[in-house]
């Protein structure tokens, strides 16, 4: 990974194959501008004017944690990959050279960390780089948060024959010390002040940590766990967004298809967000007025957007959210 420095405010993180700056530019005809771009966008983000699209921000501006570095080996277009993350990161670079893999890695480790899924529901064989032939797939990643440091060490080992899947090694620790630690079929598990608890067999479908319930004395896992399932990872896809609900999400998907069931989620909680969202928007978008669930069958909500019309119209008209066009639908939902 390679740092620009033209503008020392502001870093701007570099992967993939491309060297240095100067072979990026060769590859790319539009790089500069598109980095200019970037640059701009970065300022805008600092001063939280829009949100990011395909990369973790905010990476500990309004959090007390900060994800520091990922570790990728044999998965998608990754291997032996390693990415150290600032504050505010961009991933720039070519198409294919596997920006996209690095979100779909992490949310990989957040439905396991944090959703308890299993293995073979959030990945399959296909995931293996397809050049290796190695069947081990290693995750690692380093976050801090308050003044402690944790890694986590995650390795899956492929049967190709049976296509199946199972986790091998899964290990968390506080500050170098162990507090959950899975090999061979066995958890160990750790109190607060890192005294053993006895070991006991674990499944190899699931992350251990991923089923571990919040306690009194394993807190420093359950604050990793809390600070796991805020991330917010997102790599937008505004045709894929569904404008009904059925049920309400807590967390978005990684195309933010779920947006309006986690909208109905996050609505409930924050009714004053919400008036500033509608602030927001007015600003944005040309004529937005406000966005209201409709009940459109038992349990089921649809989001309207409302849209003031013109002079002689009536005075708002309601739009479905897959009535919007693509770039109205982005707006709404980074705004949000
Ligand atoms: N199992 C796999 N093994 C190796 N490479 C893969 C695998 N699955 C997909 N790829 C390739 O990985 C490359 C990186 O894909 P990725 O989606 O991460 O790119 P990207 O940097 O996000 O590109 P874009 O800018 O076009 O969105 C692509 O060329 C894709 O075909
Ligand atoms: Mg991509």
């Amino acid at each position: 990974m390679n740092k620009y420095d033209s503008d020392k405010d502001i870093d701007l993180a570099i992967y993939g194959d491309p060297k240095d700056r100067t072979r990026i530019e060769q590859h790319h005809e539009n790089s500069l501008s598109c980095l200019e771009e970037c640059q701009k966008i970065i300022k805008r983000l600092r001063k939280n004017e829009i949100p990011s699209t395909e990369i973790p921000v905010n990476n500990g501006k309004s959090h007390d944690f900060r994800l520091t570095r990922l570790y990728i080996d044999n998965f998608l277009f990754l291997v032996n990959f390693a990415l150290e993350l600032d504050e505010t990161n961009i991933l720039v670079g070519p198409n294919g050279c596997g920006k996209t893999s690095v979100l779909k890695a992490l949310s990989l480790l957040q439905q396991l960390i944090t959703r308890s899924a299993r293995i073979d529901e959030v990945m399959s064989m296909e995931d293996l780089t397809r050049w290796q032939s190695r069947n081990e797939q290693r995750f690692e990643l380093n976050l801090t948060l308050h003044e402690s440091i944790y890694h986590y060490a995650l390795v899956i080992e492929h049967d190709r024959d049976r296509r199946r899947m199972r986790i091998i090694k899964e290990l968390l620790t506080h500050n170098d010390q162990p507090i959950f630690d899975f090999r061979d079929g066995n958890a160990q598990l750790y109190h607060d002040d890192y005294s053993q608890e006895p070991e006991y067999p674990f499944n190899w479908s699931y992350s251990g940590i991923g089923t571990l319930n919040a306690r009194l004395d394993n807190q420093k896992l359950t604050e990793f766990k809390r600070a796991i399932s805020k991330f917010i990872i997102v790599s937008s896809c505004p045709p894929l967004f569904q404008a009904e609900a059925r049920r309400e999400d807590s967390f978005l998907g990684l195309h933010m298809e779920n947006f309006v069931r986690w909208y109905r989620h996050v609505s409930q909680k924050n009714m004053g967000g919400i008036l500033m969202l509608f602030e927001d928007l007015r600003e944005a978008m040309p004529g937005f007025d406000s966005i209201k669930l409709i009940e459109s069958g038992e349990s089921t909500r649809t989001m309207k957007i409302r849209f003031r019309g013109g002079d002689k119209g009536p005075k708002t008209m309601p739009f479905r959210l897959d009535e919007l066009s693509d770039g109205q639908r982005l707006l709404g939902v980074f705004h949000t």
